[in-house]
């Protein structure tokens, strides 16, 4: 663990592997209680950024990025930690106590973990059963990021009792992560992740929809796999629902966390476009497999968001909505 660059905004306390560039008081005023602990890993992340953007007032939030991370602006604590070893992992619990954790990192890369398999399972499988098992060992609540790739594709709608059917690489490493994480505890939750819509948050992140505006708007046409069917969830809804899931005892278990429409590919990249204004056109449709090294995707793995929709105060919503939420947050994004 490496104690990240000061800032102007120097923290009130330090721990021996937290980072200067905190302002956000951590005694809360007397008339408060405190805020809880939150420590959510892959701080870089699309799905991350979500959190750490909407989650300050509610959490003492600490960001784990393997460099440096966004920059937290006061709102929250930074923490560099580059490994996988459980040692590191071990003293920042002991130095943080927190009292939940959302484990939003891993590689999440469906095509590299397909060509880098060892890889992918100790990322997406041996670091979430660490965290799995320190959470357990701390009594904190883990809320870890799965994924709707793990069904096979062939029996849609999902709900959270159907049995997995991992395709790829990516989708075993998830499979296999999931298990550690019912078993270390009955009180953590899996979240099962549908395909997310949104513009980063903080800049940063792994999202379809920037790279796509920005082909569009570079006059490039963008091709999609048409056959694909999901039930997409935008971003801020999903870093709400997570943080709920963390703060909500009442929870545990599996938690499909998706919209309320199902489409195939082609339609939501088409509904994406028209709705950012652009040509519909310049999107279409292709065949994957014709595609060299492209790992096999599940066809439709649309979930079922009942249990979602029954015990989640955070509505999900469909896509018209979705939209019209990712382009109010970026239009008030951070530069
Ligand atoms: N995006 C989707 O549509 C989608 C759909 C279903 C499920 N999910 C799941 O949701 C979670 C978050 O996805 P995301 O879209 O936010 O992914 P992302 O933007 O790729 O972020 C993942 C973060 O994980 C960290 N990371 C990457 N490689 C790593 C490695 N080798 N070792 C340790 N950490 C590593 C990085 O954070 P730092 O650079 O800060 O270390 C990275 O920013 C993942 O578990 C993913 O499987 C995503």
């Amino acid at each position: 663990m490496a104690l990240l660059g000061a800032s102007k905004h120097r923290p009130t306390k330090e721990h021996n592997c937290i980072v200067g560039a905190v302002s956000r008081s951590v005694e809360p005023p007397l008339n408060m209680s405190p805020r809880k602990k939150l420590i959510v890993t892959g701080a870089n992340g699309f799905v991350a950024g979500s959190i750490l953007a909407q989650g300050a007032d509610a959490w003492e939030i600490h960001a784990v990025s393997r460099g440096t991370g966004p920059d937290p602006q006061g709102e929250w604590k930074a923490h560099s930690l580059d490994s996988l070893a459980r040692d590191p992992w071990a003293e920042l619990f002991r130095d943080v106590r927190p009292a939940a954790v959302i484990h939003t990192a891993a590689l999440a890369d469906i095509d590299y973990c397909e060509a880098h398999p060892d890889l992918a399972r100790e990322v997406n499988f041996g670091l979430t059963r660490t965290l799995a098992n320190l959470c357990a060992e701390h009594g904190a609540r883990l809320v870890h990021c799965s994924t709707d790739t793990i069904f096979d594709g062939e029996h849609a709608p999902y709900r959270e009792q159907d049995p997995p059917g991992p395709v790829n690489v990516y989708a075993h490493t998830k499979v296999a992560a999931e298990h550690a994480v019912l078993d270390a505890s009955a009180g953590h939750v899996v979240a099962r992740l549908a395909v997310i819509v949104g513009l980063p948050v903080l800049g940063v992140g792994n999202s379809f929809v920037a790279r796509m505006l920005a082909s569009l708007e570079a006059g490039r046409v963008v091709t999609v796999p048409e056959a694909e069917i999901r039930t997409p969830i935008d971003v801020v809804t999903l870093g709400k629902a997570l943080m709920e899931l963390a703060s909500n005892e009442a929870t545990s278990g599996v938690f499909h966390l998706a919209g309320n429409d199902r489409l195939n590919r082609l339609e939501l990249a088409r509904r994406i476009a028209v709705f950012f204004g652009h040509d519909p056109a310049g999107v279409v449709g292709i065949d994957p497999t014709t595609l060299p090294g492209r790992a096999a995707r599940p066809r439709d793995v649309s979930m079922d968001n009942a249990k979602a929709r029954a015990h989640l105060g955070t509505p999900m919503v469909g896509l018209d909505a979705a939209l019209t939420s990712i382009r109010q947050t970026s239009q008030r994004r951070r530069p």
